[in-house]
């Protein structure tokens, strides 16, 4: 499991560089910025890709021949600079068509109409040689409990995410979709909250075998969850397709800071998956390492530039840690003491049936007691194994 010689490779969407930083009590503080420039300035910055909604490449609306226009000079950026797009998405939230919901509105045509964009932007996707499909429900979902109908709104966000699973392999796209989970924002509540609903969710699909996750760090702590956790089980049931990396600090609004200004410790073990792998070995994430980040309101454009280095930056420089971390004698002997090894180990003997667990291992008498006062005597040194983890961050190790 030694780390790989070949360098790490970042993304950006263009909506993040590119947002001019309107929120909902004030107007834009930047200019937007041309698609074509961000590729160019990326590349400098030393990304390998980029991804994007349908809309901001092809302005929502544009005519076939202004969207070819638009698409070849993009193409030509890309060939110009040797950046590659390995996902691509759809905006499914921005108009007010989607008000109450895409793939799920109440309102039958505004659902084929979603899937209709849905689709075309499959279709470039492809021809960019995208990867992974990300769909986020960002509209998916209400403000009132009595607005929807749950299980119909479940049929058709299943009917949906099928529909365009069922199109990829017919056009032999070779492509895979990732679901992004939030909580809420811009909806009150959205559908698919969090990483744990999602891949429910994804085992009642037909075409669930090309269906996984886009986890966003600061969605799974919007929900007060633990973000390494979560990728954790994701990788572990093979559907770790796609991440967003970005910083949040708690639960409150989607705040999207640079990767590692939120919640640093957990940013770094969220890296040391990442690069490292399980410790006892096991699936490893191969995709791009994904910013879904946005330049704070109070940057202007050399700001956003200096922000999105920030980003590479600060992950390149946990890469480092989490390496020396993994390396230090010091922390495999703690890893070891602390049991992980021995967690590796199937509970039960090669062969051993339950029912002969509870035979030969003797009754639950007064025995127990015993027993369990000897293995509760243990101490697991959690926190040394943290506090070296602290040290290799801090640089002091
Ligand atoms: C958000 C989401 C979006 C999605 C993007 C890709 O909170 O706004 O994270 O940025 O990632 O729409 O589908
Ligand atoms: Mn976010
Ligand atoms: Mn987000
Ligand atoms: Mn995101």
């Amino acid at each position: 499991k030694s780390p790989s010689s070949s360098p790490i490779q970042f993304t950006f969407g263009l909506w993040t560089v590119g947002w001019a930083a309107q929120d909902p009590f004030g107007r834009a503080t930047r200019e937007a910025l041309d698609p074509v420039e961000s590729v160019h300035r990326l590349a400098e910055l030393g990304a390998s890709g980029v991804t994007f909604h349908d809309d901001d490449l092809v302005p929502f609306g544009s005519s076939a021949s202004a969207r070819d226009a638009v698409i070849e000079r993009f193409r030509a950026a890309l060939a110009e600079t040797g950046m590659v797009v390995p996902m691509v998405t759809t905006d499914t939230f921005s108009h007010p068509v989607f008000k109450d919901g895409a793939l799920t509105s109440n309102d039958r045509g505004v659902r084929r109409l979603a899937l209709r964009k849905v689709l075309r932007q499959v279709e470039l996707g492809a021809s960019l040689g995208a990867k992974t499909f990300v769909m986020w429900g960002g509209r998916e979902g209400a403000e009132y409990d009595g607005a929807k109908d749950y299980k119909a709104a479940y049929d058709r966000f299943a009917e949906g995410v099928d529909s365009v699973a069922a199109f990829i392999k017919e056009r032999g796209y070779g492509m895979r979709i990732a679901l992004e989970p939030k909580p809420n924002e811009p909806r009150g509540d959205i559908l698919l909250p969090t990483v744990g609903h999602a891949l429910g969710f994804i085992a009642t699909l037909e075409h669930g075998d090309i269906v996984g996750l886009n986890p966003e760090v600061g969605h799974e702590q919007m929900a007060g969850l633990n973000f390494t956790a979560g990728i954790a089980q994701a990788l572990w049931q093979g559907k770790l397709f796609h991440i967003d990396l970005n910083g949040q600090h708690g639960p409150r609004f989607d705040q999207d800071l640079v990767f590692g200004h939120g919640d640093l410790l957990s940013a770094f073990f969220t890296v040391d998956l990442l690069e490292n792998g399980f410790p006892g070995g096991g699936p490893r994430y191969e995709g791009p390492r994904h910013f879904d980040y946005k330049p704070s309101r109070t940057e202007d454009v050399e700001g956003v530039w200096v922000s999105a280095a920030a980003n590479m930056e600060t992950y390149s420089l946990l890469a480092e840690r989490a390496r020396s971390f993994r390396a230090d004698p010091e922390v495999q002997e703690a890893m070891q003491s602390s049991g992980l090894s021995e967690l590796a180990q199937p509970t039960l003997a090669e062969g051993e049936s339950p029912a002969a667990l509870l035979e030969t291992a003797g009754d639950l008498g007064p025995e127990i007691a015993d027993e369990s006062e000897r293995l509760a005597a243990r101490g697991y040194g959690h926190v040394h194994l943290n506090q070296l983890a602290l040290r290799h961050v801090l640089g002091a190790a």
